[in-house]
């Protein structure tokens, strides 16, 4: 069974409680939370307060996406505000290997995102260090875009590098999933499913998580 990671940035902001109750209530495992600074992403979304927050909303796993520049700066504060995996960006990172160590010693778990020009194998000399890959499948910075189906083919070469190695390492697919491309986001060996608009767009969010639950 998948993991299911609903991406809140989808949510209603103005019922942010509400929201949180629904997931409680739902068959998702993590809430996936996107911060995004307007440099390394062109668009700015929510940071610490709000995370804060819904750390007081939910026992769940929060899994925290940070599409920021410089994310070592504030590693530290996300920990504080409740992040129990911290996500940071290969191409924001010129001391990637830095930033996981830091992220480890604080606590949390350590992704690693990559964006769509990425390749894989550039992970490969830090595959062993992290517990999550991020593949986008969409450029990020926004919800609601197209899944860009060549993701599919680099969740199958990541699979085979973890297991080559003998590695845990979860893979996550985040932008554009939906329940028609889902089944083969998750035959090729994805474990973890990021969904924004499919879950908080849908007439019944509850039952949309659980269909996806079920692939
Ligand atoms: C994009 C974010 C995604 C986004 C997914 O920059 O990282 O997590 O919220 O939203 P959907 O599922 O609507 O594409
Ligand atoms: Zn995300």
């Amino acid at each position: 069974m998948p993991i299911i990671a609903p991406s809140l940035l989808a949510a209603n902001f103005l019922r942010l409680e509400d929201e949180c109750r629904m997931l409680n209530e739902s068959k998702a495992d993590w809430f996936h939370l996107d911060v995004m600074d307007g440099r390394f992403v062109p668009n700015i979304s929510f940071g610490l307060p709000v995370i804060e927050h819904i750390r007081k909303a939910t026992t769940k796993t929060l899994d925290v996406h940070l599409m920021i520049e410089e994310p070592g700066k504030f590693a530290e504060d996300f920990k504080k505000a409740g992040a129990d995996i911290l996500t940071v960006h290969i191409e924001a990172c010129p001391n990637l290997h830095r930033n996981i160590q830091q992220i480890k010693s604080l606590g949390m778990k350590a992704g690693v995102a990559i964006n769509p020009h990425t390749t894989v194998q550039q992970l490969g000399d830090i595959l062993h260090e992290i517990d999550l890959v991020c593949l986008m499948s969409v450029n990020p910075g926004y919800g609601g875009q197209k899944f860009i189906s060549h993701t599919v083919g680099k969740v199958r070469a990541l699979k085979h590098m973890i297991k080559d190695r003998g590695l845990k390492t979860l893979i996550e697919i985040d932008g554009g999933v939906t329940l028609e491309n889902a089944p083969a986001i998750l035959h090729t060996g994805a474990d973890i499913l990021v969904a924004g608009n499919t879950v908080f767009k849908s007439s019944d969010p509850k039952g949309m998580i659980a269909k996806l639950k079920a692939l």
